[in-house]
């Protein structure tokens, strides 16, 4: 089977890798059914690299039905160490200006009816979750972010919290200012459960956030809608494929050492002889 060491998965907009040498289609089994669509392998300045359309090409699925064990399970198979999550979300602060972006340090899980764990059936564990994102990976985006900066007004914006909302409608006026005052800086609707079961497949995770709108808090802003979301994104992905194209760079060539790939270490609690 292709072997990668890096795991890109595109979020709305981003349904491809550009520069992809090498590029093959792979169906990879998992014991929880079929990933959003066929992983496409390929390399990137000679890194093997695995790229995953988190709604499918067409964009097919709602976020709830994005099928996350199946696709971390996937990479995990390919042999992926590290994913690059890119994704659009909502602002849910005034610095934070649409077609801004964003790595986010913490995640905030609102979601209610998705599979968030590989482990039960005999088998336990509790990873740690208190650092979400890797540094690491965090920091090649954000160096990446910065080799790539070619005069555009937009800006990077470090840390911050990404609340993960069920979807697929967007927030009610009342839930948005809640969420504001939980202090979350971004809302989507799709890193988690996918960060947790990163986080349990012992792989490192960061997200590359897109600012595409206000939400609906905002005073003076028209509430979001998926036609302003996607254009807004549309005028980002350029940029969004550079910045993972260098931060691919960045990891592949160091390699860093994560805490994510140790997670079980310490969060197994059955042990290894008794799993089924
Ligand atoms: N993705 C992009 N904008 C969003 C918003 N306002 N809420 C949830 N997900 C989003």
């Amino acid at each position: 089977m292709a072997r990668a060491l890096i795991g890109v998965i595109g979020g709305s907009g981003l349904y491809g890798m550009q520069g992809l040498t090498e590029a093959e289609e792979v169906q990879v089994d998992t014991p929880f059914g079929s990933t959003s669509d066929p992983i496409v392998c390929g390399k990137l300045q000679g890194i093997p690299v695995a790229f995953l359309a988190r709604h499918g090409r067409g964009h097919r699925l709602i976020p709830s039905q994005v099928p996350y064990r199946a696709n971390i399970h996937a990479l995990r198979q390919l042999g992926v160490r590290y994913i690059l999550s890119l994704s659009a979300v909502g602002s849910l602060q005034e610095e934070v200006r649409p077609l801004d972006m964003l790595i986010p340090d913490q995640f905030i899980d609102m979601t209610r009816k998705r599979e968030g764990t590989f482990f039960g059936d005999g088998a336990v564990a509790h990873v740690s979750m208190a650092d979400p994102v890797c540094p690491a990976v965090a920091d090649s985006l954000a160096r990446a972010f910065a080799t790539t900066q070619d005069g555009e007004p937009i800006r990077l914006h470090r840390g911050g919290s990404y609340i993960c909302i069920e979807g697929p409608q967007f927030s009610t006026r009342a839930e948005s200012h809640w969420y504001r005052s939980m202090n979350a800086s971004v809302i989507g609707m799709t890193n988690m459960p996918e960060a947790k079961l990163a986080r349990e497949a012992q792989i490192a995770y960061a997200t590359l956030a897109m600012a595409t709108d206000y939400d609906c808090w905002h005073p003076r802003e028209e509430a979001v809608t998926a036609d302003v979301a996607i254009a807004n994104l549309q005028q980002n992905a350029a940029r969004a494929q550079k910045i993972a194209a260098e931060a691919i760079r960045l990891l592949g060539t160091e390699q860093p050492e994560s805490a994510a790939h140790t997670a079980l270490a310490s969060g197994l609690v059955t042990p290894v002889d008794a799993m089924p």
